[in-house]
Parts: C-alpha cells; sequence; structure tokens
C-alpha cells in the first residue's frame, strides 16, 4: 500500500475539511477544490468521543478513487486503535488521534507500524504539556481551535499561545514536526494562526461553503501567506 508524500514538514499548507463539503457529491467537491488542495482534511465521528457521527473508511476508500492528495484523517473517535488498520486500508495516508483518549504511545507505535504518518491532537482547553512528551514521536501536531464535532464554529484566539509554544519547541529541537490548526479557520484567522507559528491550515466552512469553493481556497492561501511576514 503506497502512502502518499505528505511533503516536506514545515511547507505551508491548506488542507480542505470534507466536512463542510455536500457528502451528496462527495467526490465533485473534493475534485473541484484539487488544484488547491495540499492536504485533504477528512473528520471522523465517532458520536461517543464527539456528540456527531460523520464518515468512515468505507467514503475513505470510495474518495481514493478520486483523489492523488495526501488524506489527513481527524479521528475523533474514543477508541481509535480498533479502525487504523481499516483506514490505512482504505487510503488514509495519516491518522491524527486525540491525546485525551490516552494509550498515545501505543497508538503512535501501532500507527507508525502500518506506514501511517501520525498526528497527535489536542482539544484548545488541554495543555500542551500533555501533548509535549510526544512531539519527538509524531509528524502532525493539530492543536484544535474549536471544540470538535462541528463545523462553522467560532476560532478560539486563546489557543495561539499553544501554537507559539509549539513552534518554539519545533524549532528550538529542529523536529521535523506540522503543526495544524484546525476549526474556524478563514482569511481573517488563517494569518494570524500561521503568525503565531502554524503551517497547515484546516478550512471548511470557509472553503465549502462559498460558491466558489477552489477560490475561496486559493484566498486562504494568499491570506495565509501574509502571516508569514
Ligand atoms: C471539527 C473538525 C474540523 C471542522 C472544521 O470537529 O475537526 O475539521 O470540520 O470546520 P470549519 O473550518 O468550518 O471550522
Ligand atoms: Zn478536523
Amino acid at each position: 500500500m503506497i502512502t502518499i508524500d505528505a511533503g516536506p514538514s514545515g511547507t505551508l499548507r491548506v488542507a480542505p475539511s470534507i466536512l463542510a463539503a455536500d457528502f451528496g457529491s462527495l467526490a465533485n467537491a473534493v475534485r473541484e477544490i484539487d488544484a488547491e488542495t495540499d492536504w485533504l482534511h477528512v473528520d471522523v465521528m465517532d458520536g461517543h468521543f464527539v456528540p456527531n457521527v460523520s464518515i468512515g473508511p468505507p467514503v475513505v476508500k470510495s474518495l481514493r478513487q478520486y483523489s492523488d492528495r495526501f488524506f489527513d484523517c481527524h479521528l475523533m473517535m474514543s477508541e481509535p486503535g480498533r479502525y487504523l488498520e481499516a483506514f490505512r486500508t482504505a487510503g488514509a495516508d495519516g491518522c491524527t488521534v486525540h491525546v485525551e483518549v490516552g494509550s498515545t504511545a501505543t497508538l503512535i507505535d501501532e500507527a507508525h507500524s502500518m506506514g501511517l504518518r501520525v498526528g497527535l491532537a489536542a482539544n484548545p482547553d488541554t495543555p500542551f504539556s500533555l501533548v509535549a512528551p510526544f512531539l519527538g514521536d509524531i509528524d502532525l501536531l493539530l492543536l484544535m481551535t474549536v471544540f470538535p464535532g462541528f463545523g462553522g464554529q467560532s476560532f478560539i484566539s486563546d489557543v495561539m499561545g499553544k501554537v507559539s509554544e509549539a513552534r518554539r519547541e519545533v524549532d528550538v529541537n529542529d523536529l521535523a514536526l506540522d503543526i495544524e490548526v484546525d476549526g474556524g479557520i478563514d482569511v481573517v484567522t488563517a494569518p494570524i494562526a500561521v503568525e503565531a507559528g502554524a503551517n497547515v491550515l484546516v478550512a471548511g466552512s470557509a472553503i465549502f461553503n462559498r460558491s466558489d469553493p477552489l477560490e475561496a481556497a486559493h484566498e486562504l492561501r494568499v491570506a495565509a501567506r501574509s502571516g508569514r511576514g
């Protein structure tokens, strides 16, 4: 099973979240924004870790035929370890688990052993100290800028301190680690997040709620670049 290359860590990336797309025509939505998609952010919700249910491996498998982008699967699940193999087989390239569910070291090892790129996510109220011990073992740190479960929420700017703290750790220790923000990212908040130290921007409603999602994704990329000073 090939893994699509995520690209060099630290590169500025736009990762559209399909949660905000039209699920009745998901392949078209994904193809329409392909030219502005670095990673495709796939939000998986189990109705237990978060009070919502979205999609699972069957949808990843179907979408895999229509996109050769890096599939960045955000597993908002209480027991992600039970499904890593299924997501890998379906075509996931990276899987991100939440530190709040525990067994973090085991999950990181299991995901890496399957050839997955591994992300660790932290909710807005989870302290940086909880993820700090794992920075050397992961490929992606996802710092949620909303509480997970739904798209279209407002950006929680208090998380920017955590983003900057993570960026300092990555730079001081020269870690090959991407810092991703997710939730309420748009042309206003994207440069704020990039200036704080994020390099991967997940956006759902800011892209798919527009009549021209491709244009919206391009505008987001331009806005994000302005945050790099
Ligand atoms: C929320 C998800 C996010 C969300 C982003 O639980 O993890 O990826 O879909 O949607 P927007 O960009 O609309 O906040
Ligand atoms: Zn997400």
